[in-house]
């Protein structure tokens, strides 16, 4: 696909093969660049530029409602979503009623349970020597998670319904009737409100009992409808983004055979091995920002009200940034990493990511090794809205099955 084509057509379907080589190229090319489509945006690929816009809120907003890239299809009618949709000091607060349940102290509690759900999900495929990546474990365990042990949703139906919602509302975004997708989200604040009412009732010591009763000046911070949302966005955030780093590990496993002998005999490198596949291959592409007043970035003018997307793909492989940028270097300084964004809104649920992730290849090289791709088709993938996510739709693989199973840890 010609560089033009691409960045015209990436709040549409680009194909997924095109996104690293195309990334590179902007990086050498236009690393500030203008599309028409949708309305119009910007396209930041410098790590320079991308830090300065996540670190400044009050110049770049965020709020899925004015910048979202491309815009949701009429009727589709999402809540406020605090904290992502929120700026300035009120998004602080909502941050420090959610931070207790997703600091490492608090996490640490949640292991034991991480590991009982993921181990389980292993150990059910493990013994048949063959399984689909996609379906039997990155798609699975990240919702199962975050449901059980963050949400305290312990339903099978629900956890099946919000799977389908959240993808309905992000995947199937360009392509499902946007009258389905109105609906989908009606359902799904439906779903939610219900739940705010059962936790008012029976508030637990939860995330959503929090959020429902925090305070702001003896007022609460959030009414309904924004409580509403941000069960969506801690939905949004932990289900489909640790589903692509999970691929990807596997993907990495498999293409590099010599890290999973690595990681055998060094088991304490397994974070340092996801942090190296996180930059190469980070989960979430791009993210939208809308400016709130003229700035000039790269040369270019961008005006009060322009949207834009960073490609924190690109800000992981710029070549000003960092040594050998395509390079997989397992103890490469990484601290200026952009896979989990950066400044007031950096992901609040990094370390539930990185814990989950840590458990996940732990419990993978228990169970089984020599992981192989099961045809020549490797892991299919699909590009999805916004921006040239590259979800892994099936990913059939072949390995040997460990027996009896050999703990790392
Ligand atoms: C590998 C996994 C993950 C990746 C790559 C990832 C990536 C990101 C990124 C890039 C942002 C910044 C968005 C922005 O600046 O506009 C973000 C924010 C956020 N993430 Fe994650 N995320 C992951 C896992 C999770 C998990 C497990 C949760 C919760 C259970 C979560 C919840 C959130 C929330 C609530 C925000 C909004 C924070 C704010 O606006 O202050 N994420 N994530």
């Amino acid at each position: 696909m010609p560089l033009n084509d691409y960045v015209q057509h990436l709040p549409l379907r680009v194909p997924p093969e095109d996104v690293h080589p195309m990334t590179r190229l902007m990086l050498r090319e236009c690393p500030v660049v203008h599309s028409g489509h949708d309305g119009g945006f910007w396209l930041l690929n410098r790590h320079e530029d991308i830090l300065r816009v996540m670190q400044d809120w009050d110049g770049f907003a965020n709020g899925n409602a004015g910048c979202r890239v491309p815009h949701d299809p009429p009727g589709v009618n999402r809540p406020p979503m605090p904290p992502i949709d929120w700026n300035g000091p009120i998004h602080r607060k909502v941050r420090d009623v959610m931070n207790p349940f997703l600091s490492p102290r608090a996490l640490a509690k949640n292991e034991p349970g991480f590991r009982s759900i993921i181990g389980a999900m292993i150990a059910e495929f493990a013994p048949d020597g063959h399984a689909d990546i996609s379906s039997q474990l990155s798609k699975r365990f990240p919702s199962q998670i975050t449901c059980q042990e963050l949400l305290g949703v312990n339903d099978a139906k629900d956890l099946e319904n919000l799977r389908i919602w959240n993808r309905r509302l992000s995947y199937d975004l360009l392509t499902e009737d946007p009258a389905v997708l109105a609906e989908v989200q009606r359902e799904w604040s439906a779903w939610s409100t219900a739940l705010v009412e059962q936790r008012k009732a029976e508030p637990g010591d939860d995330i959503v009992s929090a959020l429902i009763n925090a305070k702001n000046d003896g007022r609460p911070l959030l009414n309904d409808v924004e409580v509403v949302g941000a069960i969506q966005i801690l939905v949004s955030g932990g289900f489909s983004t640790t589903s692509e780093a999970t691929a990807n590990i596997v993907v990495r496993l498999i293409d590099d055979p010599t890290l999973e002998a690595l990681l055998r005999e060094r088991p304490d490198l397994i974070p340092a091995a996801i942090e190296e596949i996180l930059r190469l291959d980070p989960p979430v592409n791009t993210r939208p920002r809308r400016c709130t007043r003229d700035v000039e970035i790269g040369g270019k003018l961008l005006r009060e009200n322009d949207r834009l997307l960073v490609n924190y793909l690109a800000a992981n492989v710029d070549p000003d940034e960092w040594d050998e940028p395509d390079e997989f270097i397992i103890n490469r300084t990484r601290n200026r990493v952009m896979t989990f964004g950066a400044g007031p809104h950096r992901c609040i649920g990094s370390t539930m990511a990185r814990i989950s992730l840590r458990i996940m290849v732990e419990e993978l090289l228990k169970h089984v090794t020599g992981i192989k791709y099961a045809d020549d088709r490797h892991e299919r993938r699909v590009s999805t809205q916004p921006g040239g996510w590259r979800m892994v739709e099936s990913f059939p693989v072949t390995f040997t099955t460990v027996t009896p199973p050999q703990s790392l840890t």
